[in-house]
């Protein structure tokens, strides 16, 4: 199998739009001023969020700034998101390769695209936004140290959705001690990046805006779950399934802890698993909405 990080936030984009919390999301749509806004989204992969919000009916007009450190999310974000928007009947203007225009009698939504680091980006001092969006990234970031500097980037909330929060479940068991070992070890494997992570960030996450005195407006669960429907996967998601196996396979191979036979043939059975349209994911995670 091909795996392709991009091809991955692609076939997230179903699973995500089950699991955004929507009350959260209520009360952030509600709680900002009439758009025009100026959005920050850090860690942004190749633009998805952006396209969902469109599609969703609220953004219509906004300067949205994309920020992520691949250069190749950024590269193809810049593509996807042209074809997406004529794909949608809007009018895409590109303005060299960082900077887009949707547009249409209703929507008017300028698009930069930033390949940096983002704490590199803070430093160069942006001009505040009114929303900070950061959807499945924090828990890859030191916590609670990257939240203030985060905050500088808005004036007004933060929307920080998708963050893990220590449960994995894997259905049907294919051995009780083996699939909770395995469990176990991802998630120990979270916690022990070198650029940060936290395998329990969502539950953290409250001490975490406690200590920088952010007031939590909101909160709630935003829970992967997917499931096969007569048999087969909606959408993307059976390819989202097997990206998630090769996280399992590419932070645990190795692994001093596992035997590489045990942990091949569990590899082995739950990719046939996702082709018989048998395998039940579950993954807990949390969104939140801040005003620092
Ligand atoms: C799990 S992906 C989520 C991408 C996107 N938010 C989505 O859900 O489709 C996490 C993203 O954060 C980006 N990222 C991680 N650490 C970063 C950092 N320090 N600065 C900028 N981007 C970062 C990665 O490149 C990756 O695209």
């Amino acid at each position: 199998m091909d795996y392709s990080f991009q091809h991955y936030l692609l076939a997230k984009q179903s699973v995500d739009d089950r699991a955004l919390n929507r009350p959260v999301y209520e009360q952030m749509t509600a709680s900002l001023p009439v758009q025009p806004l100026r959005i920050i989204e850090v860690g942004a992969g190749i633009g998805t969020m952006l396209a969902r919000l469109v599609r969703w009916g609220w953004l219509k007009q906004a300067d949205y700034v994309l920020v992520d450190e691949m250069t190749e999310n950024i590269a193809y974000a810049a593509d996807w998101l042209s074809r997406w928007g004529t794909e949608t009947g809007l009018s895409v203007e590109r303005d060299g390769a960082d900077r887009l225009r949707l547009f249409d009698p209703s929507h008017e939504i300028r698009v930069s695209l930033v390949r940096a680091d983002v704490f590199d980006f803070i430093r160069s001092q942006p001009a505040p936004a009114d929303l900070l969006i950061a959807h499945a990234v924090l828990d890859l970031l030191p916590l609670p140290a990257s939240l203030p500097p985060l905050f500088s980037l808005t004036k007004n909330l933060a929307w920080l959705t998708v963050n893990f929060d220590g449960l994995t479940s894997l259905e049907p068991i294919l051995g009780p001690e083996l699939d909770s070992e395995i469990e176990r070890l991802y998630h120990r494997s979270m916690d022990a990046r070198p650029s940060g992570g936290d395998s329990q960030c969502g539950r953290h996450l409250f001490s975490h805006l406690r200590a920088v005195g952010a007031d939590l407006l909101s909160a709630g669960a935003s829970d992967w779950v997917v499931h096969p429907v007569n048999g087969s996967y909606p959408a993307d998601e059976a390819y989202f399934l097997q990206f998630i196996l090769h996280f399992f396979e590419e932070s645990l191979s190795g692994h001093p802890e596992l035997d590489p036979a045990a942990f091949s043939a569990w590899l082995a059975e739950r990719r046939a698993q996702v082709e018989r349209g048998e395998l039940v994911y579950i993954a807990h995670q949390m969104d939140f909405l801040v005003q620092p």
